[in-house]
């Protein structure tokens, strides 16, 4: 494995769907500066488990997603999709082979297009690639997503709610019988009461589908159980990877501790009152610190800390946290640590 990326948590061996290694992301930002969206991020995905990739907003868990689908591709780094590497593929042999990836987005409304009815949007997918899917099939696929073909087979986007919408996207997904579903703040834009259905339905399709997925969220109270495994992400960075089950009792990086302090969640191992105290005293939007807040330098992705990124808000930064990168390493049984000061 490549040193001097922080790659101590890929695995090996033959079950590995999706290896992404070093994969760096930038956007043009004016007068010559850019925007370092992801910087350096290894991962990998195997058969039928899912990663979630988890951190605040703007700390590029999208800029991965789309680097990965190659939309586009990254400005470095390595993508292999079942052994075969996506970065560098001509236009048609990409498109050949991202069919096997196929992504689901925050926003289920905006992403159909409005003037298409169910069917077409269901088939639509298959239909580029020359193949018009029977309609016994779009039923079907409609029928597993959990909506009744005769009621929305005529619809378009408008006369359904979010909720369907999303389903309507996962079904168009399904056609293409996706090995990995790349799934970006899927129920971020629902109604609380409908995200839980959204995410039972992944959860369904990926066990009946045979699918993997990365599950994508600033939420931690929704990637935690939806994902094998966690991946925190920090302005560009991976800081912390861990098994999800252990997230809450083992998690040793200050920004995901940061993460877990914020949120007041109804955890059935803790008991009702010591969750309420955690409700009541931190309840602030993804509970970190907002511009203008005392004592708190928000970092710039144009001009990133040296070292450690997280260390103009890390409370136990030291010299040489702004001097040299942490990187990740073994800290427990599938727990991967990026931090000098702790975990040692
Ligand atoms: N097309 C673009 N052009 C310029 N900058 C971009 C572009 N897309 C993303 N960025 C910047 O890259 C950084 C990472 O953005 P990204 O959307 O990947 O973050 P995110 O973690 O998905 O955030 P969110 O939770 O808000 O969706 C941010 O600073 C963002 O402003
Ligand atoms: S490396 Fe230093 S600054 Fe970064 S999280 Fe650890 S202690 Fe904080
Ligand atoms: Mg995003």
């Amino acid at each position: 494995m490549m040193a001097g990326t922080g790659t101590a948590h890929m695995r090996s061996g033959q079950d590995r769907v999706l290896v992404v290694d070093d994969l760096v992301v930038e956007f043009p930002a004016g007068r010559g500066q850019k925007v370092h969206a992801v910087s350096g991020v290894s991962f990998d995905l195997l058969d039928g488990e899912t990663l979630g990739i988890l951190g605040e907003s703007g700390c590029g868990k999208s800029s991965a997603g789309r680097a990965v689908m190659q939309l586009p591709s990254p400005k470095s780094g390595s993508v292999r999709l079942d052994g075969t590497e996506l970065t560098g593929l001509t236009p048609r042999t990409l498109r050949t082979r991202r069919k096997k990836m196929q992504m689901i987005l925050q926003d289920p409304v905006s992403s159909l297009n409005p003037r298409r009815r169910v069917r077409d949007l269901v088939a639509e997918g298959l239909s580029i690639w020359g193949t018009r899917p029977s309609r016994e099939q779009v039923e079907s696929v409609l029928s597993s997503v959990g909506l009744d073909p005769a009621v929305v087979w005529d619809r378009r986007p408008h006369e359904l709610s979010g909720g369907q919408c999303q389903r309507i996207c996962i079904a168009r997904a399904l056609m293409l019988d996706p090995r990995v579903l790349i799934c970006d703040e899927p129920v971020s834009s629902l109604d609380v009461s409908v995200q839980a259905q959204i995410l039972n339905l992944l959860e369904e399709t990926k066990s009946r589908y045979d699918l993997s997925m990365i599950f994508i969220a600033h939420d931690l109270a929704v990637v935690k159980n939806i994902s094998d495994r966690i991946m925190v992400m920090y302005l560009g960075k991976v800081c912390e990877v861990t098994p999800s089950a252990r997230l809450a009792g083992s998690a040793l990086h200050p920004y995901t501790r940061l993460l877990l302090a914020s949120v007041p969640e109804a955890d059935p191992a803790t008991d009702d009152q010591a969750a309420d105290g955690r409700a009541a005293g931190s309840r602030s939007p993804g509970g970190l610190a907002e511009p203008g807040e005392k004592s708190v330098e928000l970092p710039s992705p144009l001009n990133p800390p040296s070292g450690c990124r997280f260390r103009t808000r890390c409370p136990l930064a030291t010299d040489r946290c702004a001097a040299e990168e942490p990187l990740l390493r073994e800290v427990g049984d599938g727990h991967y640590l990026a931090c000098h000061n702790m975990g040692n």
